[in-house]
């Protein structure tokens, strides 16, 4: 790998090569979603314990601080919304050209396998790799499976990741499911785990990521599970645990209840 896709890479990941992205670009087809209305309040509590903050452009110029910043992970696909017609419609959004100015350390992009849109997404997808490629600029892929949840097994997310990794992404982000070590495995790059709609508890969440941090996946990008939970930060803090410290669910169900509790603080 050349020494700036290295870099950047790196930038985005602890010293253990295991991550925590903190995903706030919702808006981009949800509008102001519940708990992201005022992103910058969103993730001002969970800045210790996120590794990297995936937005879109209009997010970051709006609202983040170039002065302090963790590293970004830039949003570039959309063009379709909640109440238009198909969520798959995608298009690339943004050029190379502000990936590279606003210093982007990756160019995050979904694509829709088994839809109408799936070549042109998938074509999204080959169009960016291309692009990023040349400068040095890792691509994170992102599975998406629209409304269609009940998608979400061994065999479609492990197709998916595949062709993601064959069309030249550096990264893959897809869902969680049975069997996920069988998706990893299929997957010559890594994989991080996605979140979801918001899960009835927190331990629900944590016990997830662990078993997909056990069967192979490198760290999360986990948005509404913790925003929209009843203690954002101790969720964030009881995951950094999960990803970085290699906590159980328990140990780190304990650590996001004793910080409720008002008892630990940042690791
Ligand atoms: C949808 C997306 C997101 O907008 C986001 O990154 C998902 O985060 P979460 O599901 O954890 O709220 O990529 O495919």
């Amino acid at each position: 790998m050349d020494w700036g896709k290295q870099n950047r890479l790196s930038r985005l990941l602890g010293p253990d090569g295991n991550c925590f992205f903190m995903p706030i670009d919702h808006g981009y087809f949800q509008g102001p979603t519940t708990s992201l209305e005022r992103p910058a309040e969103t993730i001002a509590p969970l800045y210790p314990y996120y590794d990297a903050l995936f937005c879109t452009r209009g997010v970051l110029r709006s609202v983040i601080d170039p002065r302090r910043s963790k590293p970004i992970i830039l949003r570039v696909s959309g063009g379709a919304s909640m109440v238009g017609q198909d969520l798959a419609d995608e298009t690339l959004t943004t050029s190379i050209e502000e990936i590279v100015r606003l210093n982007a350390s990756a160019a995050g992009i979904s694509v829709f396998i088994g839809t109408r849109y799936e070549k042109q997404t998938l074509n999204n997808l080959a169009v960016l790799v291309d692009e990023c490629e040349g400068l040095g600029i890792p691509v994170m892929a992102v599975t998406a499976v629209g409304r269609e949840l009940e998608k979400r097994d061994a065999r479609y997310l492990g197709l998916c990741c595949r062709i993601c990794a064959e069309l030249g992404a550096t990264v893959v982000k897809t869902y969680w499911c049975e069997n996920f070590d069988k998706v990893v495995r299929g997957c010559p790059v890594p994989v991080v785990i996605a979140g979801g709609p918001r899960c009835e508890t927190p331990l629900e969440v944590f016990s997830f990521v662990y078993d997909g941090m056990q069967r192979g996946a490198i760290g999360i990008n986990l948005g509404r599970n913790v925003w929209q939970s009843a203690d954002p930060a101790a969720v964030a803090r009881a995951l950094q645990a999960i990803i970085h410290e290699n906590a159980t669910p328990a140990a780190a169900n304990a650590i996001a209840e004793e910080m409720a509790h008002g008892g630990l603080v940042a690791a």
